[in-house]
């Protein structure tokens, strides 16, 4: 049925005015009235370990990834001749030779392959309802970040047809429900799709399952099983390799994946599918959606953001609020609180304990949702910033349940990164470079001087165990990841060496980052990356050999009669202390290089300003400076460029206590990167890379919260554009929880409860008076359990 123009607008209108009333909410849901045209469009949840990326097209596509569907297995891509070409490059740099020193890099270093493997599609559950998208009317489609389900709506010939799209952690299943509101009027075929590597495929009534088994040489994959049951109250036959249901009302569908990557046989691995799939249809769809939205909005439902109201723009579909945010970005304030509950929703989405112990797979480039067999830079783990963003939010925004799989993820590098450490330096201990794969494939990566050689990604990461334990006070955390300290230590005990008095790592780069090279060094005025200690180096392995230092002395290990343990305070107090350059910078190098790319996206010498803290204001103002400078001369010269680096930059504004200049960047990163799923675009491109939609979540917790200077400091780097709001169930180091409510800009009252029992010491804005309990005061000792609130 056609309607006349008039009737189209009023049906328009009434989707409005149900928004209104509280169907669809500004800060809580996306939500579209046309199908998902192409992965840019799709709708994203996942059970941490399954992604689902859905259409909502006539036909429906759901893009499906099972997280550890890889492009191979593990492989040996060590370069031995790397052992004996380590000390002839650090004598050419050392004697200042640096073009000569990066050539025997590349040539002596790289891998072989230069890169490891990559992530890649599992495969598409294709429905064909018969319908065609010129037919129907009344469309919505929508994404709850809160329960993490998504739907799809519409009337076809007086029909209403409903898709609800569920993903339920922990069994590990991705369920659909699919009804009509007429009985018998509901015809589906129910097919998998993929065009590489199917080994065996076919739709069986004795399950009523469309099954895909993966493998061999042509998969470009490693092997795996896959399948859909069907649980329909119509007719169901079989083609042989689809399910066609004719004259239901309701049909469910249950759908899980298993790879050789998680089980040591194919027979377990099937097995697995059957048994998930099996348990799955006899809980049935309705106990199964109750539990995996209890599951996913206890975790989401932890933080609650208000930092303002949208008002009618906030209603507007998602890809209109979009557009209109390009232009506007001051009208709707709830795209930023959106923005913030769908970065939540995608880690809790991705990134799950799930799986066989230590099987963990943390979200990657891509998160868990591509549609490409080779996409943008692997979707792999990039560790040189990317991966680190992707986890920035899970400990302040209180998921720390999300964080197992990078914690395995580490531990699979730990013991690669062994052998890494043996053959190519000649060292104990372990070590890793700039990207890892699933595997934990710890070797260089790629084969380019401004890239390939940076040998300490294991000690960011590290970085983060330590920060886990700063926010949980768990010690028994701290004993299982002693090993990765220790082994980390024994490493650059050996590893590290000593120029012109200081402990000196080498060959290294700024990450991606490149300067001229002076006229006193070979080749002079050339562009070259590979150098002795740049700033970051000397950042992360001061934090590191402070941390050995402090969880030795946590858990009772004497430092004084171990080899490595008794040598880590002097090689940090040796390190080269940070160095203030021409222009009152953070020198990013040893010497105060001309920058050969001075809007470089890295600002990889401001680790120490964020996510590291030794450059903020609350505790070195002087460093603090220089660190504005640096940011400054990156922006002045067109820099954070990306989606990532303009996220790092908000986040390093909101370190500095500069709320104006952290929502610009905030504001400025909206307008660009947000593709009309809300995932982030890298450039401005459809190219998706999802670290911005996890780093901003950090970034807008630090214009609200910080607690990296011992003091939980309240409302730090509150923006002039956002006088009044609240917010609920941030964490601060230390183990207090936070919840605070602002007007006029000024802080009206918070609650801490402590969880620990640790002493708090409190900041309200730019240090104004509070009271905690009534009585003046910065601080109070507390039991766990302890709720004080502060006013002012
Ligand atoms: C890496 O690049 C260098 C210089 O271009 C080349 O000599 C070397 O063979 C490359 N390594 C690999 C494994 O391709
Ligand atoms: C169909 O499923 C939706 C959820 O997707 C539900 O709200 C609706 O009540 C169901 N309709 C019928 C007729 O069962
Ligand atoms: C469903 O399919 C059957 C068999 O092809 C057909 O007779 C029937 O009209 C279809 N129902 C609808 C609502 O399209
Ligand atoms: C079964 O149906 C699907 C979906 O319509 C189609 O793609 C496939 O080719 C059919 N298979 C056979 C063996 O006819
Ligand atoms: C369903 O049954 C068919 C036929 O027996 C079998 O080949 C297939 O592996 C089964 N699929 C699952 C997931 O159990
Ligand atoms: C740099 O090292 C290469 C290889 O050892 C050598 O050929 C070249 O002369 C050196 N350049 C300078 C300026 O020392
Ligand atoms: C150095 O790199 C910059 C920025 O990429 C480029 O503009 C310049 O031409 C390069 N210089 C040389 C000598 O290659
Ligand atoms: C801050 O850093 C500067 C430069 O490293 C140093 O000289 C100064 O002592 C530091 N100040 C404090 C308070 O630590
Ligand atoms: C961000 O700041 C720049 C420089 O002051 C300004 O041109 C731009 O309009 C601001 N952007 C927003 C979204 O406020
Ligand atoms: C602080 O005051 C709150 C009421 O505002 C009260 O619930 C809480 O118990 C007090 N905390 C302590 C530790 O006395």
């Amino acid at each position: 049925m056609r309607f006349p123009q008039k009737l189209l607008f009023v049906i328009g209108l009434s989707t409005f005015v149900e928004g209104q009333t509280g169907k669809y909410s500004a800060a809580r849901h996306l939500w579209y009235n046309t199908p998902g045209d192409g992965f840019s469009q799709g709708l994203a949840l996942g059970n941490g370990r399954i992604g689902a990326l859905v259409l909502g097209s006539a036909t429906e596509k759901i893009i499906l990834n099972e997280n550890s569907v890889w492009s191979g297995l593990f492989e040996d891509r060590i370069n031995d001749a790397s052992l004996e070409a380590v000390p002839r490059i650090r004598d050419l740099l050392m004697n200042g030779n640096l073009t000569e020193a990066g050539q025997l890099v590349l040539a002596n270093m790289a891998a072989n392959p230069t890169t490891s493997r990559m992530f890649g599609v599992t495969n598409d559950l294709v429905l064909d309802f018969g319908h065609s998208d010129a037919d129907w009317q009344n469309y919505e489609r929508w994404l709850d970040t809160l329960d993490g389900n998504a739907g799809v709506t519409y009337d076809y010939n007086g029909v209403t047809y409903n898709r609800e799209i569920t993903a339920k952690f922990p069994e590990g299943v991705l369920a659909v429900r699919l009804n009509a509101s007429e009985a018998g009027s509901l015809n589906v075929t129910v097919s998998l799709s993929r065009s590489k590597g199917i080994i065996w495929q076919g739709a069986s009534l004795e399950n009523n399952t469309v099954t895909m088994d993966i493998g061999g040489s042509e998969a470009g994959s490693i092997a795996f099983s896959s399948a859909v049951r069907v649980i329909a109250d119509g007719d169901i036959t079989s083609n042989g390799t689809s399910l066609v249901v004719t004259g239901a009302t309701t049909v469910d569908l249950f759908y899980d994946a298993e790879s050789e990557f998680q089980w040591d046989s194919v027979d377990l691995y099937k097995s697995s599918v059957t048994s998930k799939l099996e348990a799955a249809a006899s809980d049935g769809y309705e106990t199964l959606r109750t539990e995996a939205i209890s599951d996913h909005s206890s975790l989401v439902g932890r933080v609650v953001l208000d930092i303002g109201s949208s008002g009618d723009v906030g209603l507007l579909p998602t890809n209109e609020r979009i557009e209109k945010f390009k232009e506007e970005p001051d009208n709707d304030v709830e795209f930023v609180t959106l923005t913030y509950n769908f970065g939540r929703h995608l880690l809790v989405s991705s990134s799950r304990d799930t799986g066989g112990v230590g099987l963990g797979v943390p979200a990657n480039l891509q998160g868990i949702w591509n549609d490409n067999y080779t996409p943008p830079w692997g979707g792999k783990y990039t560790v040189n910033i990317n991966t680190e963003m992707n986890y920035w939010l899970a400990e302040s925004t209180n998921l720390v349940e999300t964080l197992r799989p990078l914690w395995d993820l580490m531990e699979r590098s730990h013991q690669r990164g062994k052998d890494v450490a043996k053959r190519m330096y000649g060292c104990p201990g372990y070590m890793s470079h700039h990207n890892l794969d699933l595997w934990g494939d710890s070797a260089p990566h790629d084969n380019g001087t401004e890239y390939t050689m940076w040998p300490m990604a294991n000690l960011w990461l590290l970085s983060h165990m330590m920060e886990h334990y700063r926010f949980t006070g768990d010690r028994s955390f701290l004993e299982k990841s002693w090993s990765l300290f220790y082994d980390a230590a024994t490493f650059y005990n050996c590893y590290l060496f000593k120029f012109e008095g200081y402990t000196s790592s080498g060959p290294s780069i700024s990450p991606e980052n490149n300067f001229v090279v002076p006229d006193d060094m070979a080749v002079a005025r050339k562009n070259e990356s590979i150098d002795i200690s740049p700033t970051l180096d000397n950042s992360l392995l001061y934090e590191f050999f402070t941390n050995v230092l402090e969880i030795a002395s946590v858990l009772q290990i004497s430092t004084t009669g171990d080899e490595v343990l008794s040598n880590v305070q002097s090689l940090r107090d040796q390190l080269r202390p940070a160095q203030i350059g021409q222009f009152g910078q953070i020198q990013e190098w040893r010497i105060d290089y001309e920058e050969a790319s001075p809007e470089q996206r890295h600002i990889s010498h401001l680790w120490d300003l964020f996510p590291n803290s030794r450059f903020t204001p609350l505790i070195n103002q002087t460093l603090a400076d220089a660190a504005r400078v640096s940011l400054q001369r990156r922006l002045d010269h067109g820099g954070a460029g990306t989606g990532w680096s303009r996220t790092w930059t908000a986040a390093c504004f909101a370190r500095l206590l500069d709320g104006n200049q952290f929502f610009n960047h905030t504001q400025i990163l909206l307008q660009n990167h947000p593709l009309q799923n809300m995932f982030h675009s890298i450039d401005g491109s459809p190219t998706f890379q999802i670290d911005s939609n996890f780093g901003i979540v950090a970034a807008v917790t630090e214009s609200l919260l910080q607690s990296h200077a011992g003091v939980v400091h309240l409302l730090p780097a509150l923006p002039d554009k956002i006088p009044s709001g609240s917010f609920k169930g941030l964490v601060a180091r230390g183990g207090f929880e936070v919840s605070a409510s602002w007007s006029d800009g000024q802080l009206v009252s918070a609650n801490i409860e402590s969880r620990l029992g640790n002493a708090l010491k409190v900041r309200v804005a730019d240090g104004v008076e509070f009271k905690i309990n009534g009585t003046v005061g910065d601080g109070v000792e507390t039991a766990a359990g302890d709720i004080f609130t502060i006013t002012v």
